[in-house]
Parts: structure tokens; sequence; C-alpha cells
């Protein structure tokens, strides 16, 4: 049976990835692909109760702590979901993969790049996503409707109650990212409704999937 395809979306807070990743899902459906949408940190039963403990503000881990909890979901989500589905030739959608530890955990936190990068490939097994869709936003606007977000779910996200300075490193660290790998990693400007922006997410597309 063919490879299927492995697609990630990345990008800062409130830049409206998962409204992409419905539209994506519903676009591929209707051209007769299986898809399985799936996010991080998260995926398993085991990977959900670790993003629990991540995004609870009564913690407050240092980078290099929640690197490894996010890194054993990843090992988890890797395993058991994200290569089976792969190998029966699914499009997996994934929101957030290795490339959100490079970045919040490393560019952004400060954790030395090459303990990332050797944490992300032991994680995966060297698993790396076909095409990367990094959401741009002004930082600002993002900020505003990630938190209009958590009020309207009765709820703050630990991570996202980060400093405006931690999320600028946030994004310049994925378009940094998109220079270092312009193959893999496209970034996509996320202003606009959601059809405009879906438009340029379907651009960035490999061409098999559009
Ligand atoms: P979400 O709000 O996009 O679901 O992501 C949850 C939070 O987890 C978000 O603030 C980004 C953060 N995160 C990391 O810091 N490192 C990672 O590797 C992943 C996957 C998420």
């Amino acid at each position: 049976m063919a490879r299927g395809w492995f697609i990630t979306f990345e990008g800062g807070e409130g830049t409206g990835k998962s409204t992409q990743i419905e539209l994506l899902r519903q676009y591929l459906v209707e051209r007769g692909w299986t898809v399985l949408v799936s996010r991080e940190p998260g995926g398993t039963p085991l990977a959900e109760k670790i993003r629990e403990l991540l995004l609870d503000p009564h913690y407050d881990p240092d980078p290099l702590t929640e690197l490894f909890l996010l890194e054993a979901s990843r090992r988890e989500h890797v395993e058991r979901v994200i290569r089976p589905a792969i190998e029966r030739g699914e499009v997996v959608i994934c929101d957030r993969f290795a490339d959100s530890s490079t970045v919040y955990q490393g560019l952004a936190g400060g954790v030395p790049a090459k303990t990332v990068a050797l944490l992300n490939e032991a994680a995966t097994s060297g698993l790396v996503p076909d095409r990367t869709l990094v959401l741009d936003l002004h930082v600002e606007e993002g900020l505003e409707r990630a938190h209009r977000r958590n009020r309207d779910r009765g709820g703050a996200s630990r991570i996202d109650d980060s400093p405006p300075a931690f999320h600028r490193r946030v994004r310049d660290g994925f378009l940094e990212l998109a220079r270092r790998e312009p193959e893999r990693v496209r970034v996509v400007d996320a202003l606009g409704s959601p059809d405009e922006v879906f438009a340029r997410v379907l651009a960035e597309l490999p061409e098999a999937l559009r």
C-alpha cells in the first residue's frame, strides 16, 4: 500500500490553526482521502494526560522539564497513532509537532538547540512532516484571539500566558525555521477570513493533495 502523508500546522497562539485544520480535513475527505486529525501535546490517552499537566497553571516547570514531558507524549503519539496511520496510507494532519519544541522550548525558551534536536530525533525516530504550514500573525493580534478563546472556554493555558516578548521570540523562531527548511516549512499569512487563509494553505500543500 502507498505511504500516506504527514502534514503539520504550527504557529503562535491564536493564529487559527484549528479552523484551518478543520477546513483541510473536509477538503481532503471530499476528495476521497482518509484523514486523521490529531494534536500535540496529546493524541493518545496518556499523551492527553501529559497535556493536562503541561498546561496546568498550578505548575511552573523549567523549559527542560517541559521538554522531557513533551517528548514523552510525542513518543507515544508517533508510535501508536501517527506512524501506523501513515503506513495505512492515510493523511495525518497534526496541530503542532516537533517544530513547536524547537521553537517554544529551544529558540524562545533557551534550551540548547542541540538538546532539543537530540530529544526530537529520539522521540520521533526521525519522522519528519512532509509539509509544515506555519500560520503567521502579528503577536498582539494572536494573543488577543487566544485570550478571548480562553475566556469563552472558562480556562487559561499556562503557556499562552507567557509574556509578549516570549511570544515574539516564538514568531521569529517559526520564521527562522521556514528560512532554514524552505522546501518543508511554508509560512502562511493568517490575517483574513478563514476562506482567504485556507486558499493560501492550499497553495502551499504538496501537489498530490491539492
Ligand atoms: P495549543 O494551544 O496550540 O494546543 O498548544 C498548547 C501549548 O503547548 C502552546 O502554548 C504551545 C505549547 N507547546 C510547546 O511549548 N512545545 C511543544 O512542543 C508543543 C507541541 C506545544
